[in-house]
């Protein structure tokens, strides 16, 4: 099978087509005949080499998620799956390949009212998105700032805290014609990067998908929470320890989350529900072959929502 591999980290000239053996589909696992994969911000993060410490080595196939149809099922997994149209979460990698090997508890069987291009921008977003908020300890009637809103993960989150009930949904973003379509999608304020704009100047909630020095722990109201679920530019300050304590009569929280910390059971419900009610943003279709124009377009800041490998 063909897929793309990862032959030198770096630029995204180092992502190239090779012809792999097909995998197999062992215990518990189905073999997946993938329509299309997710190019998200992680995959670009592992692509440069910046989660090398996580023991990425050259030759991995990257891609969190994909869509296609049950080609074969592993021992232990009900035949009845063959041929059923799924989605399915991948792990940190495997995506871009024309095959795809996952285990049954990361499969949601895809309803034929979704696209395989829409259902890979929407189910991992939607659980960081939904779980994102839940860690926040979010409830209807708080403001909410999403910081690095044009993204996959950012749009699912804008989705669910409009639709949760919050009070302001403010987003930070790079151009106004972003801020446009993220007010489309719920957003009822736009600031730029550095926090200026039309929004609140303090926030019950913020979800922070991009870390980096521009962390805005200052902009958090009183018993504020900040939840951390991307790092886009890198690690938080090292003075954010000192930049909490400095504000210690205001109560902050700060937290990270990861998705793989949710139990099964309760991932399986919230990626039903965000193939069924999100709506996808899809920037651009590209055939698998050009993983790396994909990953030039990330690179320069171009994507709003997410580009989608088709095979
Ligand atoms: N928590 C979890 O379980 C989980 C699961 C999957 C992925 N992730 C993480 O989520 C991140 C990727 O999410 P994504 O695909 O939605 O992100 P993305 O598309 O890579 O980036 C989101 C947005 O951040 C803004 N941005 C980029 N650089 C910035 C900077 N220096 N300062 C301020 N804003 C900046 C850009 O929008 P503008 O140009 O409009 O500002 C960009 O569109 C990765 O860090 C990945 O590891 C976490």
């Amino acid at each position: 099978m063909k897929a793309v591999v990862i032959k030198e980290f770096g630029s995204p000239d180092g992502l190239g087509v090779v012809e792999l053996g097909e995998p197999v589909a062992g215990g518990g696992q189905v073999l997946v005949d993938v329509e299309a994969a997710g190019v998200a911000g992680g995959d670009v993060l592992i692509r440069r080499g910046a989660l090398a410490a996580y023991g990425f080595r050259t030759g991995f196939v990257p891609g969190g998620e994909v869509a296609g149809t049950v080609a074969a099922v592993g021992a232990g997994v009900d035949p009845g799956w063959v041929g059923r149209r799924v989605w399915a979460f991948t792990g940190t990698g495997g995506g871009y390949a024309e095959k795809a090997v996952v285990v049954l508890r990361d499969v949601v069987a895809l309803p034929d009212s979704v696209a395989a291009v829409d259902a890979v921008t929407l189910g991992s977003a939607g659980v960081v998105g939904h779980f994102g908020l839940a860690q926040a300890r979010f409830a209807a009637g708080e403001s909410v700032l999403v910081r690095g809103a044009a993204g996959s993960l950012g749009i699912a989150t804008v989705q669910l805290a409009a639709r949760g009930g919050a009070s302001v949904v403010a987003v930070t973003t790079s151009s106004a014609e972003r801020g446009r379509r993220l007010r489309e999608l719920g957003a009822t304020h736009v600031l730029d990067r550095a926090g200026v704009g039309d929004g609140p100047e303090a926030y019950d909630v913020i979800i922070d998908v991009v870390a980096g020095d521009g962390l805005m722990l200052d902009r958090l109201a009183v018993n504020g929470r900040l939840v951390i679920v991307g790092a886009v530019d890198g690690p938080p300050p090292a003075d954010l320890g000192a930049r909490l304590m400095a504000a210690f009569r205001k109560s902050l929280t700060v937290a990270t989350f990861s998705a793989d910390t949710v139990p099964a059971g309760a991932l399986q419900a919230v990626r039903e529900s965000s193939l069924l009610t999100l709506k996808s943003v899809v920037h651009q279709v590209l055939p698998l072959a050009e993983a790396a124009e994909a990953h030039r377009q990330m690179d320069a800041g171009q994507v709003f929502g997410r580009i989608v490998l088709t095979v």
